[in-house]
């Protein structure tokens, strides 16, 4: 008899009630791969434009699918050849959703073992489940990219977000100095993560900020808000500066203007969170068990609320960065343990 389990999961993509709560098949772990008993899923933009089919720019859903890019839990069982991991482990990751597979939203799912990294011990689950996919896209925008380095100066374009979080904090790590758009009410807290000027992004003053704080321009404009809210973006840079996008996923943002931008001396590049991506998350995960970086600020959730979460996301009225608890880790500690020795 086939194994069960409760997942949030889409049998066509649209709107949010394409979303429900159902009993599907548990996965097999497949050789390379970790299945893991999921503690948390992180909430993140890209899971309700998975939900509402633009993912399929880059793969090919097939029905019922499971949605979700991050994970934490723990080890429950691992394929042939994995090494590495054993069950009752505490691990996070990005799962391998934007590949087709079956993500995080579900009681279990299968992660190939590249991506998968233990959680440091300052962590907790939900805080783990806020980390990858904002991470992982602030890391390469900032340093694969925009080839940051110490002493030079960024704007972080949506600084009060997950990304944005991620990256004045990764960037100030780094040596350089920073300075993020945001919302007025959110600008002692990005300061306190190493943001020397943070500006309000409804203020219409930004230009005049980022020359006051940085004569000629920055050396690196880092866009984590996207579609054309940062129309002047290319006028922020000092000469041979670089503007890097955040891939939005959204078929009409076009991004950057490579051309005008080559014209005036300058560059522009697009930046997203690479699979399979635990070489990076592991360094990231070293500034996390060391309190250089934090994730941010999160409220919990239960699975059952998945459209609710998502809905919050897509309107831009989430109170914090939003994670989904889907199951006990004491269950999934216990649960390890039975397979372990056989039982379950
Ligand atoms: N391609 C990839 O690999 C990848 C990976 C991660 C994220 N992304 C994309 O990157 C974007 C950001 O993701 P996220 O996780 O950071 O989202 P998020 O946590 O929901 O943050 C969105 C933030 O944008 C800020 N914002 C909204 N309008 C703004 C404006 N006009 N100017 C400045 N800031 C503005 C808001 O800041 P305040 O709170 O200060 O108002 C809000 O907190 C999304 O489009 C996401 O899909 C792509």
């Amino acid at each position: 008899m086939q194994t069960l389990m409760r997942a949030a999961v889409i049998d066509a993509t649209g709107r949010p009630d394409v979303l429900r709560i159902a009993n599907v098949p548990l996965p097999e772990p497949a050789a390379g791969e970790v299945l893991i008993r999921v503690a948390c899923a992180g909430v993140n933009p890209a899971d309700w434009k998975c939900r509402e089919g633009y993912l399929g720019q880059f793969m090919h859903y097939s029905f019922p699918f499971v949605i979700g890019f991050d994970v934490s839990g723990v080890v429950a069982a691992v394929g042939e050849g994995v090494t590495a991991w054993i069950p009752g482990q505490r691990v996070f990751a990005q799962t391998d959703v934007g590949a087709g597979k079956w993500g995080s939203y579900a009681e279990y799912v299968a992660v190939g073992q590249e991506s998968v990294v233990a959680i440091p011990d300052s962590l907790g689950y939900a805080e783990a489940a806020a980390v990858p996919t904002p991470a992982l896209a602030a890391w390469a925008g900032l340093f694969d990219e925009g080839g940051l380095k110490p002493g030079q100066t960024v704007l972080v374009h949506g600084g009060g977000g997950a990304v944005g979080t991620f990256a004045i904090q990764l960037a100030h790590a780094a040596g350089a100095r920073v300075a993020a758009t945001c919302s007025a009410s959110r600008c002692d807290e990005l300061k306190s993560l190493g943001c020397q000027m943070p500006i309000d992004y409804r203020g219409g003053a930004i230009a005049n900020a980022v020359h006051d704080w940085a004569a000629g321009g920055v050396d690196l404009v880092l866009d984590a808000v996207g579609c054309g809210t940062l129309p002047n973006g290319l006028d922020l840079l000092k000469p041979g500066g670089i503007l890097v996008a955040i891939m939005t996923l959204v078929s009409a943002d076009s991004g950057p203007d490579a051309a005008e931008a080559a014209r005036r001396g300058k560059r522009t590049a697009l930046a997203y969170s690479r699979m399979p991506s635990g070489t990076r998350l592991r360094e990231i995960s070293a500034l996390l068990a060391t309190g250089k970086v934090r994730p941010p600020r999160i409220e919990c959730l239960p699975l059952e609320d998945a459209a609710l979460a998502l809905g919050l996301v897509q309107s831009g009225k989430a109170p914090a960065k939003l994670v989904l608890q889907v199951g006990s880790p004491a269950e999934g500690e216990a649960w390890a343990q039975r397979r372990i020795h056989g039982v379950a």
